[in-house]
């Protein structure tokens, strides 16, 4: 039997674009009020295994069970009523809509009390606050990270999958990202993380995955992978 306190578990996962395997049986286990990295390059299918959790592609074999619930091909749509969001490779904000509009369509599977789930983002995050009214376009890259986060937040997810926060972003702001994921989970948010920033992931996180080319080749505690010699030569520039 599963741990009581597993909320998403992934068994021998597939997904395939047309002849392209991306994902080649992973299993991948999330607990209750965790922080779990997913380390892997180019290619290796940290964003094709988010989707799928979310319901944005249909994998071709396995499962996934959510909350003890098997959503095995269920739509992004009713994942994210339940509890499930993505803040998706590329932040993924409006550019010509506002901050406030932004985050409003993050509630859109559930208006009810929309103006204070906007305040609480905004406590999150005040730069946001400041910069309600503004085009998401003219926001720094930093700032529409933080967008990205809320508008995720906005339908009051229990899990938040995330999938490569730091790209592009200069090393401070990274630190604040980071900073805000620790918090967000010490509120009480479970997070599956994907970073090619492994040192920094790492030192966040509770548990981590190493993919490679479709398929994990290590896993374990984030303190194990930090001393591994394969992932130090690999990902952590050692
Ligand atoms: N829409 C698609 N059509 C065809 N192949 C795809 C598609 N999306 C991803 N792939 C392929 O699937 C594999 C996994 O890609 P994926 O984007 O999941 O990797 P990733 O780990 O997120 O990489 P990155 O760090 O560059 O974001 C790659 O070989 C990629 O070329
Ligand atoms: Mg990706």
């Amino acid at each position: 039997m599963e741990q009581s306190n597993t909320l998403l578990d992934v068994k021998k996962l597939e997904v395939s674009y047309g002849h392209v395997d991306a994902l080649k049986g992973v299993d991948v286990t999330v607990n209750q009020g965790e922080i779990v990295v997913l380390i892997g390059a180019n290619g290796a299918g940290k964003t094709t295994l988010l989707d799928t959790i979310l319901g944005i592609n249909t994998p071709r074999s396995g499962s996934i069970q959510y909350n003890g619930t098997d959503i095995t091909g269920r739509s992004a749509d009713i994942n994210v009523r339940e509890g499930l969001t993505i803040v998706p490779e590329g932040r993924g904000v409006f550019t010509s809509m506002t901050v406030t509009d932004n985050l409003l369509l993050g509630a859109h599977h559930n208006m009810h009390e929309s103006s204070d789930k906007i305040e609480r983002v905004y406590q999150w995050f005040p730069i946001l606050k400041e910069r309600s009214d503004q085009m998401a376009g003219t926001l720094s890259g930093g700032e529409r990270q933080m967008l990205a986060i809320g508008r995720a937040l906005m339908s009051a997810p229990r899990i938040i999958l995330v999938d490569e926060p730091s790209i592009g972003l200069a090393p401070i702001i990274v630190n604040n990202i980071i900073e805000i994921l620790v918090n967000l989970n010490k509120e009480g948010y479970t997070i599956l993380l994907s970073e090619q920033n492994a040192y920094k992931a790492l030192k966040i996180a509770h548990r981590g995955y190493v993919l490679e080319t479709g398929q994990v080749v290590l896993s374990g505690t984030a303190e194990e992978l930090l001393e591994d010699p394969a992932v130090k030569d690999a990902y952590l520039g050692a």
